[in-house]
C-alpha cells in the first residue's frame, strides 16, 4: 500500500484546483483560433455538442476512475487502470496518463514562460511606443526566429527556466500545500483580470482608441450559427480536439486529482462544477478578448490569415501593440491583464501535469514529493528545450499534434471502453452517482455506453485518415475512380508517412515572418 497521504484542503480548493487544471492557455489562445480557422459560427454548435456528449460523459469517466484508484492508494493512471481490470495490457494503456502531461508540459511550459516574460515587460514598459512592426519583431528576437548568430535565446532560456523552478517548487510543497494554494490565488486573479479584458473587448467601437470595426464585428463571426458546418467532418474533428484539450480529459490529470478526494466525496456534482466554470471562461471570456480585439482593429479577414498557422503569433507579435493603442497606463495594465491571466491559466494546469508523475513515483518508490517534484522538472527542462533551441523548425507543433492532440484521443477512447464495457455500466454507474448529492440524468447511462465510444471512434478514425481539406465526398470518389485515397497533410497515417511535415515547417515559418 501506498504510503502517499496527500489530500485536498477543501471541497472549495478542490473545485478551483480541478478548474485551474482545466482552464489553460487552451481557453484564450487555443479556443479563439481554433473557432476563426473553422469559420467562426459553423465551430461553436459541433463545439457544444461534442461538449455535452464527449466532454461531459469523461469528466465523470475519469473523475469516478480516479476516486475508485484512490479507495485502492493509487495514484496515477497505470495502477488506477489496474484496479479496474487484472489483464496487464490496461496497465500498460496507463502509462499514457503519465508520459502524455510529460510531453505535453514540455511543449506548454515554454509557452507559459512566454508569458511570464510579456508580464515583466508590460510593467517595465517595453511596448510602450512601439509601432506593430517592432513588437512583432520584439517576439521574433525572443523566441530568436533567425535573429540572431548564436542560435540561442538568452532570455527565453531564461524565463523558462524560471518558470520550471516555480513549478518545481509549488509541487514539491504538495497538494493542498501548493498546488490548491495556486489555485485559491490564480484563479480569482484569471476571473478578474479576464471581466477586464472581456469588457474592453466587447466595448470597442469603431472610429475610437484606433479601432476601425469595433468588438461587435468579432462576437458576431463567433456567435452567428451556421449550421451548414453540421455536414463538414473536419470541423467535427476540431471542436472535438478543443474539448478535449480544454477540458483536460484523456491525459491522466484529472484522474489523479480526483484519486485525493475521499471515499464519499460527491464527484457528479464536483465534476459539473469544475468543467462548466471550464467552458465558461472559454466561451464567455475566451471568446470576448483575443478575437473582438483583434477583429476590432484588424478585421476578420486579416485576424483568419495571421491565424493560418496557429495562434500564437496573434498573442503574442499583435496583443501588445493594440492594447498600447489605448494610452500608456491602461495599455500597459493591459498587458499585464492579458499576459498575466495567460501565466495563471497556464501555471494551474502545468502543475496539474506534474501531479500524476509525482503519485506515481511516490506510490511505486516511495520518494518524497521534494524528490518527485525536481524529477518532475528537470525531465521537461530536458525535453523541452528541443523546443526552445528549435521552436521555428516546428518542433513545437510536433509536440502538439502527438502529445496535445493524438495521444488524448487515444487514451480517452481505450479508458471509456475499460469504463464502460469491462468494468461494466452497472458498476461505472454506481460509482459516478455514489456519494452524490443529485444523481446524473439517467440519458447519460445511455449515451457513456454507446454514444460517447461511437464518437470517439469516429474521432479516431477521422484523425487516422482524413482526407485533404476535410473533403470526404471527393476521396470516396477517389477510391471509385481509381485516384485513391487522398490524405490531409495532417492526418495521422500522413504524419507518420513524414509527409507533409516539411510543407507545415515552410507554412509556419512564412506566416511568422510576414508583417
Ligand atoms: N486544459 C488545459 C488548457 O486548456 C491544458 C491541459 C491539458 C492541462 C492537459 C492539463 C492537462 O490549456
Ligand atoms: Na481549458
Amino acid at each position: 500500500p501506498s504510503t502517499n497521504t496527500e489530500s485536498w484542503g477543501s471541497r472549495v480548493g478542490l473545485i478551483l484546483a480541478m478548474a485551474g487544471n482545466a482552464v489553460g492557455l487552451g481557453n484564450f489562445l487555443r479556443f479563439p483560433v481554433q473557432a476563426v480557422q473553422n469559420g467562426g459560427g459553423a465551430f461553436i454548435i459541433p463545439y457544444l455538442i461534442c461538449f455535452l456528449l464527449m466532454g461531459v460523459p469523461l469528466l465523470w469517466i475519469e473523475w469516478s476512475m480516479g476516486r475508485f484508484g484512490g479507495k485502492h492508494g493509487h495514484h496515477s493512471t497505470p495502477f488506477i487502470l489496474d484496479t479496474m481490470d487484472r489483464r496487464s495490457f490496461w496497465k500498460y494503456i496507463g502509462v499514457f496518463g503519465i508520459f502524455t502531461n510529460i510531453a505535453v508540459a514540455s511543449y506548454y511550459c515554454y509557452l507559459e514562460s512566454w508569458t511570464m516574460s510579456y508580464v515583466f515587460h508590460s510593467v517595465a514598459g517595453t511596448f510602450a511606443g512601439m509601432d506593430q512592426g517592432q513588437v512583432a519583431s520584439f517576439f521574433e528576437k525572443y523566441v530568436d526566429v533567425g535573429v540572431s548568430t548564436t542560435g540561442i535565446p538568452y532570455e527565453a532560456v531564461i524565463f523558462f527556466l524560471l518558470c520550471l523552478i516555480l513549478n518545481t517548487w509549488i509541487l514539491s510543497k504538495g497538494l493542498s500545500g501548493g498546488v490548491e494554494k495556486a489555485a485559491k490565488i490564480g484563479m480569482p486573479l484569471l476571473i478578474l483580470f479576464g471581466v477586464f479584458l472581456a469588457y474592453k473587448g466587447i466595448t470597442l467601437q469603431a472610429g475610437k482608441e484606433g479601432a476601425l470595426f469595433g468588438g461587435s464585428v468579432g462576437l458576431n463571426f463567433l456567435w452567428t450559427p451556421q449550421f451548414d458546418s453540421l455536414a463538414n467532418p473536419k470541423v467535427w474533428l476540431a471542436a472535438a480536439g478543443q474539448i478535449f484539450f480544454t477540458l483536460s480529459v484523456g491525459m491522466g490529470t484529472i484522474q489523479c486529482y480526483a484519486s485525493y478526494v475521499s471515499k464519499k466525496d460527491d464527484i457528479a456534482l464536483n465534476a459539473m462544477s469544475a468543467g462548466w466554470m471550464n467552458e465558461f471562461v472559454e466561451v464567455v471570456l475566451g471568446s470576448a478578448i483575443l478575437i473582438p480585439i483583434s477583429v476590432g482593429y484588424l478585421g476578420i479577414d486579416r485576424v483568419i490569415e495571421l491565424t493560418a498557422s496557429g495562434g500564437l503569433g496573434l498573442g503574442f507579435r499583435t496583443m501588445p501593440f493594440l492594447f498600447s493603442q489605448w494610452g500608456t497606463f491602461i495599455g500597459a495594465f493591459a498587458g499585464v491583464a492579458f499576459f498575466g491571466l495567460l501565466f495563471f491559466a497556464g501555471i494551474t494546469s502545468s502543475l496539474a501535469m506534474g501531479t500524476p508523475w509525482m503519485g506515481f513515483m511516490q506510490d511505486e518508490f516511495k520518494w518524497t514529493r521534494e524528490k518527485a517534484a525536481l524529477s518532475f522538472g528537470i525531465i521537461v527542462l530536458i525535453l523541452g528545450l528541443p523546443t526552445v533551441l528549435f521552436f521555428n523548425e516546428g518542433v513545437f507543433d510536433e509536440y502538439d499534434y502527438w502529445a496535445g492532440t493524438v495521444s488524448l484521443v487515444v487514451f480517452a477512447l481505450a479508458e471509456t471502453i475499460l469504463f464502460a464495457w469491462v468494468f461494466g455500466m452497472t458498476k461505472g454507474w454506481k460509482e459516478i452517482n455514489d456519494g452524490a448529492d443529485l444523481k446524473v440524468p439517467s440519458f447519460y447511462k445511455f449515451v457513456i455506453k454507446w454514444i460517447t465510444p461511437f464518437l470517439l471512434i469516429f474521432v479516431f478514425v477521422g484523425s487516422l485518415i482524413g482526407p485533404a481539406g476535410g473533403d470526404w465526398g471527393a476521396a470516396f470518389a477517389g477510391l471509385g475512380n481509381g485516384e485513391g485515397w487522398n490524405l490531409d497533410n495532417g492526418s495521422i497515417i500522413a504524419q507518420l508517412m513524414n509527409k507533409g511535415i516539411k510543407q507545415q515547417i515552410a507554412a509556419t515559418t512564412d506566416s511568422a515572418l510576414v508583417e
